[in-house]
């Protein structure tokens, strides 16, 4: 048997953890089986950039950040277009599949690429999808790997804040990835203990916000910590088309935007922190590692029963094959029902509505 194995879009914790398991679990259930590795997600099939990898390429890796593969955004909308290397992206794909005799492509990826491999699947090609993101936004799973450690990285930021915010009594809005929905920032804001939570899910009043911040003076709490989703919006902002709030996000961040607001109406003292990349960075918490080598063996099972077309997702506590196509192009957007909000909501927390 030969499996070819790559990691694609934004990187993540635990991506090596998860090959890993992939690995580990072939090589054990099925002697004399090939792992080929493609380099730099789907380009690496596109420009066959590869190497066989043996079983000491995947040991001393679960705790590894980044991925040893290395890994690229090639953007599904532009996937099925000649590019300016007169190069057909998807039938050189599938020529690489066909030429290097693979009984199965593992995909590594979030959103982008699953529409991706969803099309390889459509096909012919033999995929398997493991499903890797901080933003814990992949339809048909319950839980990405990534998003945790990434959630841990962002509590730590908020935490460091805290003390800072309370010692100068300021307005500190610390601004988490997520730009299109807001599982990171919704979870590392009740995590971190966080006073206003901001999501793209729920536009957001100012004066909502700056009423908060008023509730807490009152009570004697001079600082206050907003946790912001880079993609969170206003109830203004909805008034823009997507591209023009592009535009306006490319040109300042919705964190710095707010602070200009919040300095005007309230008059406190505000500073932004972006913890950024960082976010995607370091070593795989304990909950990634058990998730991605738990994900990565039922893969490799999968692959061995001929399962196809499938996400390996993370339904309850068990982990099942759920078919591409019902899982791609669709997003899992917080659930702005949902216990865990009304939860938060519960605890005092504002969510500016
Ligand atoms: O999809 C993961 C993610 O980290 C988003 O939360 C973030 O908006 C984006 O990737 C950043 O992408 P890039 O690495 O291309 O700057």
């Amino acid at each position: 048997m030969k499996v070819g194995i790559l990691t694609s879009g934004g990187d993540c914790q635990a991506l090596n953890a998860a090959m890993r398991g992939v690995a580990k679990t072939l090589f054990n259930k099925c002697p004399g089986v090939k792992i080929i590795g493609i380099e730099d997600g789907y380009r690496g099939m596109i420009y066959g950039r590869f190497h066989e990898m043996s079983g000491e390429d995947f040991s001393g890796i679960l705790t590894k950040g980044g991925t040893i593969l290395g890994t690229a955004r090639e953007p599904f909308k532009h996937i099925r277009e000649i590019g300016e290397d007169g190069l057909d992206k998807v039938k050189s794909m599938e020529d690489f599949y066909r030429r290097n005799k693979l009984d199965c492509l593992v995909v590594l990826g979030g959103n982008g690429s699953i529409k991706t491999a969803s099309l390889l699947s459509s096909r012919g090609l033999n995929v398997v999808v493991l499903p890797k993101t901080i933003d814990n936004d992949i339809f048909g799973t319950d839980m990405t790997f990534g998003f945790m450690s990434a959630v841990d990285v962002a509590v730590n930021a908020i935490d460091c804040i805290h003390t800072t915010a309370a010692s100068h009594s300021r307005v500190f809005i610390v601004e988490v990835m997520g730009h299109k929905t807001g599982h990171l920032a919704l979870n590392a804001g009740i995590a971190g203990g966080a006073d206003i939570i901001l999501l793209p899910e729920i536009p957001y009043k100012i004066e909502k916000i700056i009423a908060k911040i008023e509730e807490r003076e009152k009570a004697g709490h001079h600082f206050t910590i907003v946790v912001a989703a880079e993609g969170a919006v206003s109830m203004d902002d909805l008034r823009l088309s997507k591209k023009q709030l592009k535009l306006r996000r490319e040109k300042m961040p919705v964190s710095f935007e707010l602070a200009a607001q919040i300095r005007l109406m309230s008059g406190k003292d505000v500073r932004v922190t972006i913890p950024g990349h960082t976010q995607r960075g370091g070593s795989p918490d304990a909950y990634d590692r058990i998730l991605s080598s738990r994900l990565g063996a039922a893969a490799a099972g999968f692959i061995i029963e001929k399962k196809f077309g499938v996400l390996a997702a993370l339904t309850g506590s068990k982990i099942t094959p759920v078919p591409l196509e019902e899982v791609a192009g669709k997003l899992k957007n917080v659930d702005v029902l949902s216990d865990e909000v009304m939860e938060a909501k519960a605890l005092g927390i504002c969510f500016g509505d």
